[in-house]
C-alpha cells in the first residue's frame, strides 16, 4: 500500500513536487513517478501539474480516503460511536463488527466502512452487491441496555436517519417503505439489515448494516427497474461519501436518544409515518402460508405495520412474518 505517498499529499493539501516527495521518502523520483501511476490506476484521484507536481484532490468523490473519514468522524464528536473502521476491502460490515463484538472491543458504538464488499449480505439471506466506488457501505455496532425484542426497532430509526440525510445533503423526496427499505420515486436507494449478536444467551450487541446506493452501477439484471442512486437521482456529481455518513450518524444518534429514552417508537411513530410512502395506501401482505391485500393505517409502538382489511378488520403485522408490496408498483 503506497500510503505514505498519500498521507504527504493529504497533509500538504495542495500541490507537492516528486522532488520533494523523492526526499521525504527517500526514494528516487522515478519511483515516486511509478507510485503515483499505480495509485491513479488503483483510483486515487491525483493531479500531476509539470512544474508544480501532484495534489491529492481534496473532495475525492471516486473512492473513500481513510483519514478523510477520520478527519470527518472527530468532527462529529459523537457521544455515541466512539470508533470508527475503515478498510479498502472486507467480507462484509456487518461481519466486521460481528467480529469485533466477538473480541470484546465494543464499548459505546462503533462504526465500520469499507469501499467494497466481497460478501455484502443482504436480508432474507440474499447478498448485496457492494462494488468499489458505487454505494456508502457500513455497519454500525451498538451495545444498547434493551430487550432482544426491542432491537429490531433500530432499523427503524436508521431508516429514518437515512432518508433525513438524503433529504438534507440532496434536496431528494426519499420515502420509506415498512420497514426500512428508503426509495426515491419508486426505487430502492438503500437496504439496511438488522441482526443481533449473543453471548451466553445474552444479546451481546446489535448491528446495523446499510447500503446506500451512492453511483449507478452496474445493477444485477433483477435489480435495474427497482434500484436506483443518489448520483442516477441528482444528475449531480459523486456524493462525497464522507459527509454523507457522518450526516447518517448524526440523525441516527438523535433518533436514537429518543428511542432509547422509552425503548420503543412511541415518540417516533407520527414522523416515521409522515415518510413512509404506504401508509394510506394498499399493500400486498405476502407471509410463507397466504397472501392478501389491506390498507396500511400506520406503525405502532414496537415498529408493527397496522393494517385495515377488506373486511375492515384491523390486525398488526411484523416484518418478520411478512414482507409488503405496494399494489402500484415496488413500494407504493
Ligand atoms: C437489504 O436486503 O435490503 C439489506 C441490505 C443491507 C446491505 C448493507 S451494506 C453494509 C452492510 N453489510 C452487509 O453485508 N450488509 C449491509
Amino acid at each position: 500500500m503506497n500510503d505514505d505517498i498519500l498521507r504527504l499529499l493529504h497533509v500538504r493539501g495542495d500541490f507537492l513536487s516528486g522532488e520533494e516527495i523523492s526526499r521525504q521518502l527517500g526514494i528516487s523520483r522515478t519511483a515516486v513517478w511509478k507510485r503515483i501511476g499505480k495509485l491513479k490506476e488503483e483510483g486515487y484521484e491525483i493531479d500531476s501539474v509539470p512544474h508544480k507536481g501532484y495534489r491529492l484532490d481534496p473532495f475525492p468523490r471516486g473512492r473513500i480516503y481513510g483519514w478523510v473519514l477520520e478527519q470527518a468522524f472527530e468532527e462529529l464528536d459523537s457521544q455515541l460511536f466512539d470508533r470508527l473502521i475503515f478498510a479498502e476491502t472486507l467480507d462484509s460490515t456487518n461481519l466486521e463488527i460481528k467480529r469485533r463484538i466477538a473480541e470484546g472491543e465494543l464499548k459505546s458504538g462503533m462504526v465500520a466502512v469499507c469501499e467494497q464488499q466481497t460478501a455484502g449480505r443482504g436480508r432474507r439471506g440474499r447478498a448485496w452487491a457492494s462494488p468499489a466506488g458505487s454505494g456508502l457501505w457500513f455497519s454500525l455496532g451498538l451495545n444498547p441496555d434493551i430487550q432482544p425484542a426491542h432491537a429490531p426497532m433500530l432499523t427503524i430509526i436508521a431508516g429514518m436517519a437515512v432518508r433525513d440525510a438524503l433529504e438534507a445533503l440532496y434536496g431528494l423526496e426519499a420515502g420509506i417503505k415498512w420497514p426500512n427499505d428508503i426509495i426515491v420515486g419508486n426505487r430502492k436507494i438503500c437496504g439496511i439489515l438488522t441482526e443481533m449478536t449473543m453471548e451466553d444467551l445474552e444479546m451481546s450487541g446489535v448491528v446495523v448494516g446499510i447500503g446506500i446506493n451512492v453511483r449507478p452501477a452496474a445493477f444485477p439484471e433483477q435489480l435495474k427497474d427497482i434500484a436506483t442512486s443518489i448520483q442516477a437521482e441528482t444528475s449531480g456529481d459523486a456524493p462525497d461519501r464522507a459527509r454523507l455518513l457522518c450526516q447518517v450518524l448524526s440523525r441516527f444518534e438523535h433518533y436514537y436518544k429518543i428511542f432509547i429514552q422509552t425503548e420503543d417508537l412511541s415518540a417516533l411513530h407520527t414522523t416515521y409515518e409522515a415518510h413512509c410512502v404506504n401508509i394510506g395506501r394498499t399493500v400486498r401482505v405476502i407471509s410463507p402460508t397466504q397472501e392478501f391485500e389491506a390498507k396500511a393505517l400506520g406503525i405502532d409502538d414496537m415498529g408493527g405495520l397496522r393494517l385495515q382489511l377488506e373486511d375492515g378488520t384491523l390486525r398488526t403485522v411484523t416484518s418478520g412474518e411478512v414482507t409488503i408490496r405496494g399494489v402500484m408498483g415496488y413500494g407504493k
